[in-house]
């Protein structure tokens, strides 16, 4: 069985819950504030580890009172926290909307941007092992955490989430790229909504495609998902439930589907599998909190 390795970034989210979002300019009433662990390295740690995987997250913590209370709030959940250093600066922090269960989000990076490429030299990655990164820390450390990854044997997984550009070089590295519809248009340089069809996803996918053996999964909510993989495309069936925070979700599928495929499940196996916990992870408030155990996926399957 192979070991999850995130390298990726740790948040407290300070949540505002109301009605409706506010418009541009426009103060609304709030009805709570609430914090949660998260940020989408740790989200997706919490999730590989609470589903049974042996997780290690490598990752900077601020010195200030949200770092120590996301340490201990992340050991608690049985992620190995070696390598997550402190930084001279605060944690990284997400300012999160919630009204009618979808968010808006700013991030402030903090200690995230600190993770270096020093910071995963060391990381003893190994054959069957799964190395994950998300574009929450700087891509000069992925990069180099996905080169080291390749050399051991293990398989790169790779949610450039929040999107932003990225070299060839970074993207020949990755194994499996997974993303969500914005972020496949946006990387590909075309206007993708939800409402395109199937052919049409996949072809841009094709087109971003670096390697033949790259595989790319592109998650469409409730829809369901979509896999290019080397010699097969299909797509897994989406999940109808009532969502009341769908933050986190995403993370929740790439762990989720990080420990399955360290533990050896074929990948369409595994993609159901992921999608299972990612529609459990929305019917509950918070990201990291909300991620669910085998027994609950289980449940559901
Ligand atoms: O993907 C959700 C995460 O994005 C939140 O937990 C927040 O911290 C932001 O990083
Ligand atoms: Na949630």
């Amino acid at each position: 069985m192979g070991r999850v390795f995130i390298a990726g970034s740790i948040n407290m989210d300070v949540v505002a819950t109301a009605d409706r979002h506010p418009r541009v300019g426009e103060t609304v009433a709030g009805k709570q504030v609430l914090y949660f662990p998260g940020g989408k390295g740790a989200n997706q740690a919490v999730a590989a580890a609470r589903l049974g995987a042996k997780t290690t997250l490598i990752g900077r913590l601020g010195k200030d009172a949200f770092g120590a209370e996301l340490r201990t709030f992340l050991g608690a959940q049985g992620v190995d926290l070696g390598s997550v250093r402190e930084a001279d600066t605060h944690s990284g922090t997400a300012i999160i909307t919630v009204a009618e269960s979808d968010n808006t989000i700013v991030v402030i990076p903090g200690s995230n941007e600190l993770v270096s490429v020093d910071d995963v030299a060391n990381v003893p990655l190994a054959k069957g092992d799964v190395a994950v990164s998300q574009f929450e820390i700087p891509l000069p450390t992925i990069a180099a955490f996905f080169t080291r990854a390749r050399e051991a044997g293990a398989t790169t997984l790779l949610n450039p989430a929040p999107a932003q550009k990225m070299s060839g070089e970074l993207l020949a590295l990755v194994d499996i790229l997974v993303l969500n519809e914005t972020e496949l248009g946006f990387l590909a340089g075309v206007e993708l909504s939800d409402s395109d069809e199937a052919a049409r996803i996949i072809d841009v996918a094709r087109g971003l495609q670096a390697r033949a053996d790259q595989t790319i999964c592109i998650t469409l909510g409730k829809r369901g998902v979509l896999t290019l993989a080397a010699s097969e495309e299909f797509a897994v069936q989406g999940r109808a439930v009532k969502a009341v925070d769908t933050t986190g979700a995403g993370d929740c599928f790439v762990g989720a589907l990080a420990s399955q495929l360290a533990d050896g499940v074929a990948l369409r196996t595994a993609l159901a599998f992921a999608n299972a916990a990612a529609s459990i992870s929305v019917q509950r408030m918070g990201a990291g909190p909300s991620m669910p155990t085998a027994k609950e996926v289980a449940a559901v399957l």
